[in-house]
């Protein structure tokens, strides 16, 4: 198990996530499976990354020709049926025990018994998700971060019966579609999020305290810490209700309080801001 070269790999879920993991897949020139509950889903993820390719076309960072080649590697599909021959599945799907439990037990009927199936979960526990698997040994976390074209981080998760084999050829695709994977233990948040979550909802706290703009509060950040972007450009980036329900995991794991999410953002969310995706969170977008 795990040895086997990956040659083809199958994406569970083309939201935010997945579409940006099947982009780099196909980028890097690894025939890709899509699968969405809907045509109509799949094709939208389709036009999202054949619209960031062809941006990579005009900035003339791609020809044309390997803009073609690359949406050329991506199929897509509606059934999990069609991932039997991938050597590896990464599931990017709803943030939901019983909908992963589901899935993977239906990936563990589907694949070959050397095929590896990775988690892109930031909030659950990976173990928990192996647990539905006959074979918890071939799973693995492999948590990319939004955007996933962008962002060079892979955190490479070794749940608690994932097999070092496993782990070492899940490292070795994520340097292969040229990112930059680390190894970690599978503890509530894992690295990047265990740190990045409560700093995030301390940002919100600091912005009732000290009573500084939310325009402030980026500028702050972005000036005076080096951030790339903004704390709170950064919560709508993510999704106000995907930060919520990470953070709301993370306490419950650790039950740190700096770990639970501010009434704030459980406002927004309640209230439909989501952030870039509905339009309108800390601020406005009209893309
Ligand atoms: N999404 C967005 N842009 C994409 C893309 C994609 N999927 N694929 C390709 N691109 C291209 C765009 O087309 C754009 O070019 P264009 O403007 O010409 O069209 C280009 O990439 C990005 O251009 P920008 O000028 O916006 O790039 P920046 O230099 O400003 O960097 C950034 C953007 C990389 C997002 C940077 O601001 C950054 O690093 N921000 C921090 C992001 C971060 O911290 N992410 C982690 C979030 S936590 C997380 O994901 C964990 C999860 O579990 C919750």
């Amino acid at each position: 198990m795990g040895t086997t070269e990956i040659r083809k790999v199958g994406v569970v879920g083309l939201g935010t996530m997945g579409a940006g993991i099947a982009q780099v897949c196909v980028q890097a020139g690894v025939e890709t499976v899509g699968r969405e509950i809907s045509a109509e889903l799949g094709e939208k993820a389709r036009e999202k990354i054949a619209h960031f390719l062809g941006r990579a076309v005009e900035k003339e960072r791609m020809t044309a020709k390997e803009r073609d080649a690359a949406l050329g590697r991506l199929a897509l599909t509606t059934e999990i049926a069609d991932f039997a021959d991938c050597d590896l599945v990464i599931e990017a799907a709803f943030e939901d025990i019983a909908v992963k439990h589901e899935l993977f037990e239906a990936l563990d009927a589907t694949v070959r018994e050397d095929a590896i199936l990775a988690t892109n979960t930031s909030a659950l526990s990976v173990t928990q998700i192996a647990a539905a698997s006959r074979k918890p040994e071939r799973v693995v976390g492999m948590h990319f971060f939004n955007p996933a074209p962008l962002m060079p981080l892979v955190e490479i998760v070794r749940a608690q019966r994932t097999s070092e084999e496993v782990v070492d050829a899940a490292y070795a695709f994520a340097q292969r579609v040229g990112k930059e994977p680390i190894r970690c233990n599978d503890t509530p948040g894992f690295v990047v999020n265990r740190i990045l979550i409560p700093l995030l909802n301390d940002c919100v706290r600091v912005l009732d305290e000290a009573g500084v703009s939310v325009e402030d509060l980026d500028k702050a950040m972005r000036f005076g810490a080096g951030w790339p972007m903004g704390p709170t450009a950064l919560l709508d980036l993510v999704g106000i209700d995907v930060h919520v329900h990470a953070s709301e995991a993370i306490w419950s794991g650790l039950r740190e309080p700096r770990m639970a999410p501010p009434p704030r953002l459980k406002a927004m969310a309640d209230a439909g801001l989501l952030g870039r995706k509905t339009g309108r969170g800390f601020f406005e977008y009209d893309d």
